[in-house]
């Protein structure tokens, strides 16, 4: 038997719509959460990814700012303008879309941001409450993937969970989370051996390699009635599609992220959720 499609695309609308009705409830108050991004250069996969933010925040009474920079900026004007939008008291959220060109320094970038603003949750202030348990911004892909395996009642306690990326975006902070919820963790990366091995030994297996050329989760990989969950995006031979042969994963999992329309939803909808944060309102 099929396992079940867990569809992103709903459990994001219904995300939405409570961050909707807290939005609502703050401009009751006379606030207006404001999320500003920041793009540098031209890289065509983040300015989409940018635009789907924007469109989301405006289905969600969010207003946002839209610093495009030329992919020439010097270090120096960009943390001009990540100060200037920390002392903005309009500005809420800020998110510096990644990757940034090669002469920027990431690091010292996501560092200014302040962490009251950081609803990307990637500043080490941001990073370090995680670690600690004390989390308030929390990085928005692992978010909603918890969110999801929540939504569709999958027990995290006790599970074990492999997770096939070990980012700051993804894998670190999903780390963490899997782990305050009791699950026995274990980060797989490019130099793990025997990673089908591991795979089929995972209870839940998130997958987040973005390589179809190096690496595809096969049905033979995982064990029955597994979960899995796809985080990345490739391009197979002009479709979107994940690290998982979903078909294939479908008929062995008992639960199964499409792509798209799976976890890239739920990134967008924790971003509107901690913005509201960010700006007063409480979590949804
Ligand atoms: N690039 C790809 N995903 C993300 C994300 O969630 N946040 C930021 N800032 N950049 C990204």
């Amino acid at each position: 038997m099929a396992g079940i499609r867990m569809d992103g695309l709903a459990v994001a609308g219904a995300v939405k719509i409570q961050v909707a009705g807290g939005v609502a409830g703050l401009k009751e108050d006379g606030k207006v959460p404001c999320l500003a991004t920041v793009l540098v250069g031209d890289n065509p996969a983040s300015a989409v990814y940018v635009r789907n933010k924007h469109r989301a925040c405006a289905e969600a009474g969010i207003a946002t700012r839209d610093h495009k920079i030329p992919a020439d900026v010097t270090q120096q004007e960009l943390d001009g303008l990540i100060g200037r939008l920390n002392g903005d008291d309009g500005v809420h959220g800020i998110l510096v879309q990644l990757p940034l060109p090669d002469h920027i320094d990431v690091f010292r970038t996501i560092s200014l941001i302040s962490p009251e603003k950081d609803v990307d949750g990637l500043t080490p202030a941001s990073a370090g409450l995680l670690a600690a348990g004390r989390a308030r911004m929390v990085a928005c892909t692992p978010l909603g993937i918890v969110r999801m395996l929540d939504h569709y009642r999958i027990g995290i306690e006790g599970r074990h969970a492999v997770i096939i990326n070990r980012s700051g975006l993804i894998g670190k902070p999903l780390y963490h989370l899997l782990l305050q919820r009791n699950a026995t963790v274990t980060t797989c990366h490019s130099r793990t051996t025997d990673l089908a091995g591991i795979c089929r030994r995972a209870d839940i297996v998130v997958t987040g390699v973005g390589d179809r050329a190096r690496f595809t989760l096969t049905p033979e990989m995982i064990r029955e009635g597994a979960v899995v969950v796809d985080v990345a995006i490739n391009r197979v031979d002009g479709k979107l599609a994940g690290d998982a042969d979903y078909q294939g994963i479908i008929r062995k999992a008992s639960h199964a992220t499409p792509v798209p329309g799976g976890v890239g939803p739920m990134t967008v909808a924790m971003l509107l959720r901690n913005t509201l944060v960010a700006a007063g309102g409480d979590g949804v």
